[in-house]
């Protein structure tokens, strides 16, 4: 005697299946979603890192940098800058970033350039407080390496 799977069955199996997939990717959204404000700590969005925000995006600086993998991959990710640069260091990475803002561009032969921006000390310090919280969202080990 052969079994066969009846019109019966294959309707089941393709309601069934279909609704479990379902549940479990609309469960798996649920999770992801009521997980985002512990992983990005929102918390700590302070007005000066929303203004950081505003500064990088005016001025384009993702055209050449990433963020967590996210942007141009023409100049170092700026995600982990915090931990790279700063020695994870909140007043030496304010520091840092006012004397590279303003040294740019570098004169050093056969080295990609980085123009120079004209930002106010502010601009800077919103800019660094931005990488700082940045450097803070959890991003599951990503970048899997301190260059980035
Ligand atoms: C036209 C491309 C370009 C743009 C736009 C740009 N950068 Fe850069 N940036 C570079 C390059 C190239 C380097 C590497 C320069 C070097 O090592 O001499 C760099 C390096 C840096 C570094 C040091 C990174 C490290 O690991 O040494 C920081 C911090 C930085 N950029 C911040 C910014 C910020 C903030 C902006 C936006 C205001 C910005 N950049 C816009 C090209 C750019």
């Amino acid at each position: 005697m052969t079994e066969r799977i009846t019109k019966d069955m294959a309707r089941n199996i393709y309601f069934g299946g279909g609704l479990f997939a379902i549940l479990v990717f609309t469960g798996l959204t649920f999770d992801t979603v009521n997980r985002i404000p512990e992983l990005s700590h929102e918390s700590k969005i302070t007005k000066s890192v929303i203004a950081g925000k505003k500064v990088w995006e005016e001025n384009d600086c993702v055209g050449c940098h990433t963020l967590l993998g996210e942007g141009a991959y023409y100049a170092p990710e700026l995600g982990n800058a915090f931990q790279r640069l700063g020695g994870s260091d909140k007043q030496g990475f304010r520091d840092y970033m006012q004397g590279w803002m303003a040294a740019q561009p570098l004169d050093i032969p056969d080295r990609r350039k980085m123009p120079q921006f004209n930002l106010t000390t502010k601009q800077v310090n919103n800019l660094a407080d931005f990488l700082m919280w940045m450097s803070k969202v959890n991003a599951q080990e990503w970048p899997p390496n301190i260059q980035g």
